[in-house]
């Protein structure tokens, strides 16, 4: 984001009070160093709305919203970040220079431009569509797989001619640039310079976001040759991980789950079936992007893969990635090797249905999955078992859930709730499970109790801790900066705010929270940063915490960390064998 220099929007924050902004149009009241108050970008009863004013950082632990000032008055007031600094600079009187390389003639190009990119799109499936009448095997497939006109026109679907230029020649006659006809994905440029249309001789489904723009296709062979689906390229309108099939649809159902399949036959199978509530990853695995999107906007995702060996590994990566987000998760399980498509097509709607009502939950269904590969009479097995369930009831952040999987657990194998727990990670008595509150009451917790859990999720916690304790603390960071490495860090965003904390101080710079967000590319990373930086601590001795922060990270993560290290040659396999087996 060509715009300000870093330093002078750093000065529109600083000389623009956080408490003083939002004070005036939201009601605080002093909680430690921090302010809480009722959050004004969605509804609740109870405060958890808090702005730290020592930080510069709003954060909403209902809803998530957080950011600077700046970022404040843009979702406040819905302005463009161009917009919100120009008038928190005029407020503190600080003038601002002129900018080149971005304006707001600039962005009213770019919006222009993908307007122009949907409009051929929009055209090119026009002329898929009415390519479907010349084609005879086309109009055959179509008919195979029990596809008629009406489906036809409802999912816009079409036919790409068995051509090498038909499309580029009739979008050139429509008037459109052979450079917008190729940034829309849908020409391919050979080596000689010539140009030839990507999609050829196959059958096409337009893709839609959640605004009904076209922003892509996918393309199925109508034979057995490869790639049987052809999907657009990623552009800045079209993004595989962050869109799914059939969402334009479903978002317009009055149902509160959605159905989770694996593709676009399937999704028009479950739609034309009543079920206008199914949307299709692209191509890909779940993102947790789009996992994001669905619990947006449902209560509860119905996975329903195909049942072949794929699919079900598939379920239980997908069961992982939507656990991370606030959403019911279940499994509609169709057990015949077939996918819902060929499944509505072999046995019927009212079969799918019942399948539908008896859809499991997800614990539930991973506990018969894996009991299927064991003999519960057998010790050995039951062990195996219980550590192939446990590893996703970790996954589970709500104490109550967990108590009662861990029953049901106990009555199937006979072996006690207190082991169970155990293996989970929860020693007795150790109640409520960390990961099951909300951050903010996390930092009372861990501030008050020390350190519990082993999991995934507990440690990353103590990362943001970690991170959020040395940020702006730079007598601190110098003090333990020899012990720590961006090789603790997992995640992107706690890597990039190390190595930003990193090379401010080493550089003798102030660290600054607004150039840190507006380093991350995606709103997703620039919430999770603002979490971490919210996290206020003013503990009794952040010495201490730091050290234990640091000491807990070495010992849980300790030997994936060697790993790196290794991998990174900042260790000697002599020392990596030492960290290893002192863990024993
Ligand atoms: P499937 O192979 O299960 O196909 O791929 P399908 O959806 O059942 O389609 P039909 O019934 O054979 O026509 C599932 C999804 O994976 C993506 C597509 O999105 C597809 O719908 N896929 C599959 C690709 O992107 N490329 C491929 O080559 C194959
Ligand atoms: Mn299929």
């Amino acid at each position: 984001m060509p715009l300000f220099p870093d330093y002078i929007i750093q000065e529109v924050a600083d000389k623009n009070d956080i408490y003083d902004v939002i004070s005036k149009t939201v009601r605080l009241k002093k909680a430690g160093s921090s302010y809480i108050g009722l959050c004004p970008f969605h509804n609740e009863k109870t405060p958890s709305f808090s702005v730290s004013p020592r930080r510069g950082i709003f954060k909403c632990f209902g809803c998530g919203e957080g950011g600077d000032v700046i970022r404040f008055v843009m979702k406040s007031e819905g302005l463009s970040f161009f917009d919100a600094v120009t008038k928190l600079a005029d407020s503190a009187n600080i003038s601002l220079p002129k900018v080149s390389g971005y304006n707001k003639e600039e962005e009213e190009k770019k919006k222009e431009h993908n307007n122009l990119i949907y409009q051929i799109n929009k055209e090119a499936a026009s002329f898929f569509y009415s390519s479907i009448k010349n084609s005879n095997e086309a109009i055959a497939y179509f008919k195979k797989r029990q596809l008629d006109s009406q489906t036809v026109k409802m999912f816009w679907l079409g036919f790409a001619p068995n051509s090498w230029t038909s499309l580029f020649e009739h979008l050139k006659q429509m008037g459109y640039t052979e450079g917008d006809i190729f940034d829309a994905g849908l020409i391919k440029r050979h080596e000689s310079g010539r140009y030839y249309d990507t999609f050829r001789n196959r059958i096409m489904f337009p893709i839609f976001d959640s605004k009904k723009n076209i922003i892509g296709f996918g393309g199925r062979v109508m034979d057995d040759s490869k790639p049987k689906y052809l999907n657009s390229q990623d552009s800045p309108i079209f993004s595989k991980s962050r869109n799914l099939y059939g969402l334009n649809i479903a978002l317009c159902s009055k149902k509160e789950f959605c159905i989770l399949s694996e593709g676009y036959m399937d999704t028009i199978a479950l739609i034309k079936s009543g079920h206008d509530n199914t949307v299709a990853t692209l191509g890909t695995a779940l993102t947790s992007q789009q996992a994001k999107l669905l619990s947006n906007y449902f209560k509860e995702v119905v996975i329903c893969y195909d049942s072949d060996k794929a699919g079900r590994i598939a379920t239980l990566r997908a069961i992982t990635v939507l656990r991370e987000e606030n959403i019911k998760i279940s499994i509609l399980d169709l057990k015949a090797e077939k996918d819902p498509d060929e499944y509505i097509k072999t046995y019927g709607k009212a079969r799918f249905d019942a399948a539908l009502s008896a859809r499991k939950t997800d614990m539930v269904y991973l506990m018969d999955y894996f009991g299927e590969n064991y003999d519960l009479k057998k010790s050995d097995d039951v062990i195996s078992y219980i550590a192939d369930v446990t590893a996703y009831l970790k996954l589970v952040k709500s104490s109550v859930e967990t108590d009662v999987y861990v029953g049901m657990l106990s009555e199937k194998t006979g072996v006690g709730k207190d082991a169970i727990l155990s293996q989970i990670g929860i020693k007795k008595d150790e109640a409520p499970k960390l990961s099951s509150l909300a951050d903010a009451e996390v930092i009372n917790v861990v501030n008050k109790s020390g350190l519990p859990a082993d999991n995934k999720e507990y440690l990353n916690k103590t990362r943001s801790l970690l991170l959020g304790t040395l940020f702006y603390d730079r007598k601190l960071y110098e003090r333990f900066s020899s012990k720590l490495d961006v090789a603790m860090f997992e995640r992107s965003v706690h890597k990039t705010i190390f190595e930003f904390i990193k090379s401010s101080y080493e550089k003798g710079e102030k660290l600054s929270n607004t150039t840190l967000l507006n380093s991350f590319e995606t709103e997703d990373d620039i919430q999770e940063a603002c979490g971490i930086l919210a996290l206020d601590i003013q503990s009794e001795d952040n010495i201490k915490a730091v050290n234990d922060y640091i000491n807990e990270i070495n010992a849980k993560a300790g030997p994936e960390m060697a790993l790196e290290l290794l991998r990174q040659n900042k260790i000697t396999l002599e020392e990596f064998n030492r960290i290893i087996n002192n863990k024993g």
